[in-house]
């Protein structure tokens, strides 16, 4: 079973209630959201694989610790998972992005594909999949079923917001991703939102309603 990783440090805290706050417009919206991708994602990144290397410094040479091998492949599901890309290339800026488009079929709730596009080495990366909100589970479990038919095997996903029946599904059908998120909410409305949520994050990051 995979691990679920509530990432809640005080400073996240602060930041996702501005966020969820109604009056909070696209522009603070988007850099709260980059500032706590970069939180999440020392987290996230914690277990990386590291090699050591001979070094020279001003003093002497000395050994010291590097990312070993081929390193990050963050992945976005669009739209809203791009807003946590620029805060994790903060982190780790040799990281490969690629996209997975989906969205919601209103009436259904069901995830619909549109685009995928992923860096060529995938399946040897680690790979990071984003998405502020994990709400029925739908669009996550999706997206990882893309990745390990393109031969992903380390992937962890990482979410803003997700709801306990969100999180069951992508633990029951994808056992081996570890999920990462700042909160639990309560749960589902009757139109899949999260409650208390913070609305539409795509919405809130582009400015569209
Ligand atoms: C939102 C959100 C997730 C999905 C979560 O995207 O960004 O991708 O819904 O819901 P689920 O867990 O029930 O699948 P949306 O479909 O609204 O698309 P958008 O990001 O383009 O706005
Ligand atoms: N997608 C969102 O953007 N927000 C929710 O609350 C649920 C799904």
């Amino acid at each position: 079973m995979s691990q679920v990783h509530v990432i809640d440090h005080p400073m996240i805290q602060h930041k996702l209630t501005i966020m969820r706050r109604k009056e909070t417009g696209s522009k603070d919206f988007r850099q709260l959201l980059k500032e706590i991708s970069l939180l999440m994602g020392y987290e996230v990144t914690r277990d990386i694989v590291l090699e050591d290397i001979e070094i020279e410094t001003p003093i002497c040479k000395t050994m010291a610790k590097k990312v070993s091998g081929r390193k990050l492949a963050i992945v976005p599901i669009l739209r809203a998972g791009i807003g946590m890309v620029d805060g994790l290339l903060d982190l780790v800026p040799v990281a490969k992005v690629g996209h997975i488009g989906l969205y919601r079929n209103e009436q259904t709730h069901n995830p619909v594909v549109y685009f995928c596009k992923l860096p060529e080495d995938i399946q040897e990366r680690m790979v990071i999949v984003t998405d502020p909100m994990l709400a029925t589970g739908g669009s996550a479990c999706d997206a990882l079923s893309m990745l390990k038919e393109r031969g992903c095997n380390n992937i962890r996903l990482m979410c803003l917001v997700g709801v306990p029946e969100g999180i069951a599904r992508v633990q029951k059908e994808h056992p081996d991703v570890d999920i990462y998120v700042a909160a639990i909410d309560e749960k589902l409305n009757e139109n899949a939102y999260i409650v208390p949520g913070l609305g539409d994050a795509g919405d809130r990051i582009f400015g569209t309603k």
